[in-house]
């Protein structure tokens, strides 16, 4: 069945309309893909969902086409296909390479057997802005975690070859600055000067690059006026011709035409002619490739070599992916979903996920007595799974109420108090009253039920939805220990959750085996090790608030608040804060509680003057002085107090995983090479600059263990 191809002599034969076909991505099944198909009218199809489904349209391209060139099968397998693992934002806050690049292995190897060769993961835009619904989909803030993280899931995607029935081609998206968006709003416009565009919104696609990603998925935004789909300096300029990207770029859904709508472009013509330009090899969903594309080549508007780039670059991936040899799926094989190992690693995923933020001690709960579980997802199969999930099936979902049932030794009393996070009425807040009171311990779940983060859902007030506070409130009010478990695709504001909780569990949306993992993780089987990918606000008039910032000429002086009324003008006291709002962040990047409790010191540089070529070796005792086994991540952030451009206040660098037992101490070790101080000075050269550095390790990015040192120039 399969044929041995030269891309170079296939593309050869191809004539102009069967090249513009490979350049078209249809969405779905319908009316007259068939006949769009036996003419070599297409050459990618987005959620056709079954071997059948796909076998069938693979069939009328492989044998009834002039050139019998495969189709390739995309769908969005951000999270998990029918195992779900936890939102990239929890997988994260893992910290841990290996839960991204196992999961995305998991992900390949289920939605493969289903007929998908192409996934549109990892997402990768930098998110710095909790409103933003999107920010779910993303690894967070910051540029170092999120490259590790991306670059991983692309390792777990692809593996070693493509062709390997278990493993799919990866997507890198929204290329790019797609979550500087304004306001947080989805789609908004996006203003990003050069250098921070380098420096951070870019970085993780270029690590996703030097991973090999196979694709990547040009942005709905637009880039300092120029839209992302049509913006021949990320896509043809910086990503294929600096960073010799060969694989090809898929449009977002509309992404091309809607470059009309913007007032870019004035037509389909228009459109089609920028994106091809530009570097966009296949148009998802919309045609105007195919209804512009010849008459642009005849008028000579566009050069034919920007078509058999885009075709050569289409080829070569399918022919990565086997299809040529072999473009049938195999029936049968969908029996490994919801594979035990599957379930395993989802939930591992989920229990490295878990961001501690508060504990006066109630945790880990004692597995006896009465145990109260309250709240609208301690037993909701849906919107445990989170945000872009299409292959699930909700009843597969192990809750925190069932787990907790098959684990605690006790007694448990359950009562939602609400029927769905958003619910306003308190009509069943006596049930759960009733439950607190007669129960030794409480874990209440909260959050945001799953459709209220993902794609163009975003939110200008990020308190718990509904009446979740106030039920949090009568909770609290039986004066019984209450820990706070968050189910959310986003930051939410907890100042006044805190006020009440004397247990803070952030799980995100955890996904299919969320449940045991909570439960373990509750009841001390294990110790929380998450940390904050993000940011959080204590209100949303804080926002932007990450922990890269700049320094500017006045930082935030001690407590400017509280000015009384008739204050005389004190210039002395002018700084970059609030009158009314503490301008650092609730929880900081970074950050993340353990049963244990780990103690730095002993931090050691093997030298104090680093070479432009040199790298410095730095050390660190962490010492568990607590009484449970844990994980800490350990993080190195450094700043450049003095550049030719002002640099953030701090940057990460790198970060480690210690596992310690109680009294243990570990030596941490990291060598940072000073290229990894580099950054893009005022001629956009990219740089290091001799002079005095800092640096600081810890278990979050307010960390105060530090040390200087110097680059010099020789
Ligand atoms: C959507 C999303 C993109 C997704 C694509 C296909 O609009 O922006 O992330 O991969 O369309 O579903």
């Amino acid at each position: 069945m399969g044929q041995k191809v030269n891309i170079e002599d296939l593309l050869a034969t191809m004539t102009l309309s069967e090249k513009l076909g490979q350049m078209r991505q249809i969405a779905g099944t319908g009316e007259g893909n068939e006949a769009i198909i036996r003419r070599g009218g297409v050459g990618s199809f987005l959620n056709v969902v079954g071997v059948e489904a796909v076998n069938r349209y693979q069939r009328l391209a492989v044998e009834e086409t002039r050139l019998g060139i495969p189709l390739i099968f995309g769908r969005d397998v951000i999270h998990g296909f029918r195992t779900v693992m936890p939102i990239p934002l929890g997988q994260a806050a893992s910290f841990d390479p290996n839960v991204a690049r196992e999961g995305a292995r998991v992900a390949a190897r289920e939605a493969r057997a289903a007929g998908v060769h192409w996934t549109f993961a990892p997402m990768v835009d930098i998110a710095r802005d909790p409103r933003w619904g999107r920010i779910a989909e993303s690894c967070g803030e910051d540029p170092v975690l999120s490259a590790e993280m991306g670059a991983a899931m692309v390792q777990g995607f692809q593996g070693e070859s493509m062709a390997d029935p278990e493993r799919v081609a990866a997507c890198a998206k929204h290329y790019v600055g797609y979550g500087a968006a304004e306001g947080g709003r989805d789609y908004n416009t996006a203003y990003i000067p050069e250098n921070l565009l380098r420096e951070v919104y870019l970085a993780p696609f270029r690590a996703c690059v030097e991973a090999g990603v196979a694709t990547l998925m040009s942005a709905f935004n637009e880039i300092n006026g120029i839209p992302a789909s049509g913006n021949e300096f990320a896509v043809r300029h910086v990503l294929k011709t600096e960073w010799d990207f060969e694989g090809f770029v898929v449009s977002d859904w509309g992404s091309v035409t809607e470059m009309i709508v913007h007032g870019y472009c004035a037509d389909n013509r228009e459109a089609a002619l920028a994106a091809i330009a530009a570097g966009v090899d296949m148009e998802m969903a919309t045609n105007a490739y195919g209804e512009c594309g010849e008459e642009l080549v005849e008028s000579e508007a566009l050069s034919p070599i920007w078509i058999d780039d885009a075709v050569r670059r289409i080829l070569e991936i399918k022919h990565a992916l086997g299809l040529f040899e072999n473009p049938y799926t195999e029936e049968g094989r969908t029996s490994i979903l919801l594979d035990k190992s599957h379930l395993e690693a989802a939930e591992q995923a989920a229990r490295e996920s878990c961001v501690l933020l508060e504990n006066d001690g109630m945790l880990p709960l004692k597995n006896e007595g009465v145990l109260a579980v309250i709240g609208p997802l301690a037993d909701n199969p849906h919107d445990q799974l989170g945000c872009w999930i299409m292959d699930h099936d909700a009843a597969d979902t192990v809750t925190p109420l069932t787990a907790l049932r098959a684990r605690f030794a006790g007694e448990i009393r359950y009562a939602p108090g609400l029927d769905s996070p958003r619910a306003a009425d308190e009509n069943c807040f006596a049930d759960a009253v009733k439950a607190a009171e007669g129960a030794d311990a409480i874990v209440l779940f909260l959050g945001e039920d799953a459709v209220l983060s993902g794609e163009a859902h975003c939110r200008a007030f990020l308190s718990l939805p509904g009446a979740q506070q106030e039920l949090l409130e009568r909770i609290a009010a039986t004066g019984k220990p209450v820990a706070v478990v968050i189910m959310a695709g986003r930051p939410l504001l907890l100042g006044n959750v805190r006020e009440k909780a004397s247990a803070i569990l952030y799980a995100w949306h955890p996904g299919t085996m969320g449940g045991p993992a909570l439960a373990d993780l509750l009841l001390g089987k294990t110790s929380p090790s998450g940390k904050l990918p993000v940011c959080f606000p204590h209100t949303e008039g804080q926002i932007p608030v990450y922990y890269a910032h700049k320094n500017t000429g006045r930082p935030a002086a001690e407590n400017a608040r509280g000015i009384p009324p008739g204050t005389p003008l004190d210039p002395e006291g002018f700084s970059s804060t609030y009158l009314d709002c503490d301008p650092t962040p609730l929880y900081p990047f970074g950050y993340g509680l353990s049963y244990a409790t780990f103690v730095y010191n002993e931090l050691k540089l093997n030298e104090t003057r680093l070479l432009p070529n040199g790298s410095l070796g730095i050390s660190v005792k962490v010492t568990n002085t607590g009484a449970y086994a844990g994980t800490e991540v350990v993080q190195l952030y450094v700043r450049d107090l003095v550049g030719s451009v002002t640099r953030p206040v701090r940057e990460l660098k790198q970060f480690r995983r210690a596992d310690l037992r109680p009294g243990e101490s570990r030596e941490v070790m990291f060598t940072l090479a000073a290229a990894e101080l580099a950054f893009y000075n005022p001629r956009m050269t990219r740089v290091v600059e001799p002079g005095h550095f800092r640096l600081w390790i810890g278990g979050d990015s307010q960390a105060s263990l530090g040390a200087d040192f110097e680059v010099v120039s020789s």
